[in-house]
């Protein structure tokens, strides 16, 4: 674990990274994340919330049997069951996975949220990486977070789960802080399009809409980092997709306060359009 106690203490910011689809880059982006954020010079922990099919130490190359599952059944503190990461952040596994989970597990995961909140000390983001979906668990994270970064991915099903999720997670608390990010995306067109049919139906039907944290392009270069079980910038500075994670953690590092105003450039789309009109056809209320 990083150190306690030499930093002052700014409130740790927790980013919970959800998505309604499964496969659309969650763990990928999340772990890479960590990585900018860290080399950005931020302390960072790394949370693997996908207790059962959890494989952020595996991206880590690391070995750990331990993690949220011992801290969850009060086996394991934070700082017990953390380990450090040669990516620059600390990383709590997902740990022993396979059990039922109880109500009485369930439960215990809001004061976990709430022990990772008192961390300020050691870190200053915590990003949790969800499991796909709606669940029980992924919703007490997420309204125990700052932000909710919704990945989706440029496919009607995707698209439509990203809306599903919205949906639910701000009917249950509707000061929910969402914002999206679109993972693979072809071009920053597409992403886009995506954003704009996102926010005319979530406005119509919700009356609000999420936040947008841009996109990040498909690349060759993301799985390869997957296969080498490293860092994406440590494979290639050159990337797109590596520009791509910086521009995010800098965007996140502005949103709580990190980088000044006039550091931070936004990205601003052209006004290319495509047509894709039926692609958000079957969104629904
Ligand atoms: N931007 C991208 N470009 C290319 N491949 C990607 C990209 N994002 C994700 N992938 C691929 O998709 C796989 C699944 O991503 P993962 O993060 O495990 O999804 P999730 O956690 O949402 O289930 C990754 O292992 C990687 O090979
Ligand atoms: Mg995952």
């Amino acid at each position: 674990m990083s150190d306690t106690g030499t930093t002052t203490a700014r409130s740790v910011r927790i980013i919970s990274i959800i998505s309604g689809k499964g496969g659309v880059g969650k763990t990928v982006v999340a772990f890479n994340l960590a990585e900018r954020l860290a080399a950005a010079g931020a302390r960072v922990l790394l949370v693997d919330a996908d207790l059962n099919c959890g494989n952020v130490h595996i991206l880590a190359n690391t070995t750990v049997t331990y993690g949220l599952h011992e801290v969850i059944r009060g086996e394991l503190s934070v700082s017990e069951a953390a380990v450090s990461s040669e990516f620059g952040f600390d990383i709590l596994a997902a740990g022993g996975g396979g059990d039922v989970w109880t109500e009485q597990d369930v439960t215990s995961v809001a004061g976990v949220m709430a022990g990772l909140r008192k961390l300020s000390t050691s870190y200053d983001f915590i990003l949790v990486d969800n499991s796909s979906g709606v669940s029980k668990i992924a919703d007490l994270i997420t309204h125990a977070s700052d932000t909710a970064l919704l990945v989706l991915i440029p496919e009607l099903t995707s698209i439509s789960d990203c809306y599903g999720l919205y949906k639910h997670l701000t009917s249950s608390d509707s000061a929910v802080d969402c914002r999206l990010l679109v993972n693979r995306a072809e071009s920053a067109d597409e992403a886009e399009y995506i954003r704009k049919k996102l926010w005319a139906v979530s406005e119509r039907f919700l009356r609000r809409t999420p936040g947008y944290l841009g996109h990040i392009s498909e690349d060759r270069a993301l799985r390869e980092s997957v296969a080498s079980q490293t860092a994406l910038a440590r494979l290639s500075t050159e990337s797109t997709a590596v520009q791509q994670v910086t521009f995010l953690a800098r965007s996140l590092l502005r949103v709580f306060g990190w980088l000044s105003e006039q550091e931070h450039n936004y990205p601003r789309n052209t006004q290319k359009t495509i047509n894709k009109t039926t692609a958000m056809a079957d969104i629904r209320e």
